[in-house]
């Protein structure tokens, strides 16, 4: 149970992703007419230890919905794992009269707002990253922009790709999650995708389907290599030198991450903001906003970290089957 909350900040952690903007705006703006004060950290955990701290108005948050990236900034501080670390956050959220922390990012920064709330700090954790690999939750601030952006890419590639009658392998973000790639191969209807939970490493299984392909009449064939999988560049080489058929490697990288939120982010991103001070109000600390089963709800973080989810085989076999 949290003590009294007068004064909120707001954070951003890890990889920075599109409809952020949003979410802190939420915050700022909910915890404003909500009577408390609200401060900003920049710079994730790490501002926090080099007292980056500033005061947030309604007006800071103005025409910041329709931006990527994050006004906060955001970084990977690996320091903040000790626990003598976490402890001078804690003294320094007191210093500075903060009496709760709203997290903006991924399962590490929850851990760091698991810790901090065993330091008496009040945190609600908001699911922030592309890659849609939080357990809690079916829904993760940025993916939809991410996925938008990958898919309008790959078709700008797969145009050139079946004018040369090219095979193509576009390689898209997701670390060790398989989400973006499952998305963009049904999305761009691509002949073969490689996602990291499912794939059994059998190259010869993709050229067979290309040889076969090109037997059947398919000028171009397109393949999705997850992050997590990796080595595109190598594999176009093989899977050329394997089928005689010119094979060019696409790693869309970081524009994945960046440009302007899809109403989707832009509006779930504005009521988990929202629901992260709410819920702060109603006394509870130590939770991530989720969003499961088409509700918006809270979890504790303890058990959130514990929750493992994977690929559904089932829209794993729809992609492969149309
Ligand atoms: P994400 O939040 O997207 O999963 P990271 O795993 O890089 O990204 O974590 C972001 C930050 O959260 C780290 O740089 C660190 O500051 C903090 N963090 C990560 N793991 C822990 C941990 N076990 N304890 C405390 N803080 C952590
Ligand atoms: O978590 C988002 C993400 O873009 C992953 O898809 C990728 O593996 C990672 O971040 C890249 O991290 P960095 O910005 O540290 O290179």
């Amino acid at each position: 149970m949290a003590g009294k909350v007068k004064t909120i900040a707001v954070l951003t952690s890890g990889g920075d992703a599109p409809g952020m903007n949003a979410a802190i705006r939420a915050v700022v703006r909910t915890a404003i007419s909500r009577g408390l004060k609200v401060k900003g950290i920049k710079r994730g955990y790490m501002g926090l230890l080099n007292e980056e701290i500033i005061d947030m108005q309604a007006r800071d948050v103005s025409d910041i919905i329709q931006r990527g990236g994050t006004i906060l900034g955001t970084a990977r501080c690996l320091e903040f794992k000790k626990p003598e670390v976490q402890q001078k956050g804690a003294d320094i959220c007191k210093k500075h009269g903060i009496d709760g922390i709203v997290v903006i990012g991924g399962d590490g920064s929850y851990r760091g707002a698991q810790s901090l709330s065993r330091l008496g700090i009040n945190t609600i954790g908001l699911p922030g990253t592309i890659d849609l690999d939080i357990a809690c939750t079916d829904y993760t601030i940025g993916f939809d922009t991410a996925v938008n952006t990958a898919m309008q890419a790959i078709d700008k590639v797969k145009d050139t790709s079946s004018s040369h009658e090219r095979c193509s392998i576009i390689e898209v973000m997701g670390r060790n999650a398989g989400y973006i790639a499952l998305w963009c191969g049904i999305a761009n209807g691509a002949e073969d995708i490689l996602l990291p939970e499912v794939y059994n490493y059998d190259e010869q299984e993709i050229i067979n389907h290309i040889i076969e392909n090109r037997k059947k009449g398919k000028t171009h064939h397109l393949i999705i290599n997850a992050e997590g999988i990796g080595h595109s560049v190598s594999m176009s080489r093989r899977i050329e030198a394997a089928t005689g058929l010119e094979t060019r490697a696409t790693i869309l990288g970081y524009m994945q991450r960046g440009g302007n939120p899809t109403a989707r982010d832009r509006v779930y991103a504005s009521i988990m903001g929202a629901k992260a001070v709410d819920v702060m109000l109603e006394g509870k600390t130590n939770r991530v906003i989720a969003h499961r089963h088409g509700e918006f709800v809270d979890v504790d973080i303890e058990e959130a970290l514990q929750m493992t989810k994977s690929i559904d085989p089932y829209q794993y076999e729809i992609a492969q089957m149309i």
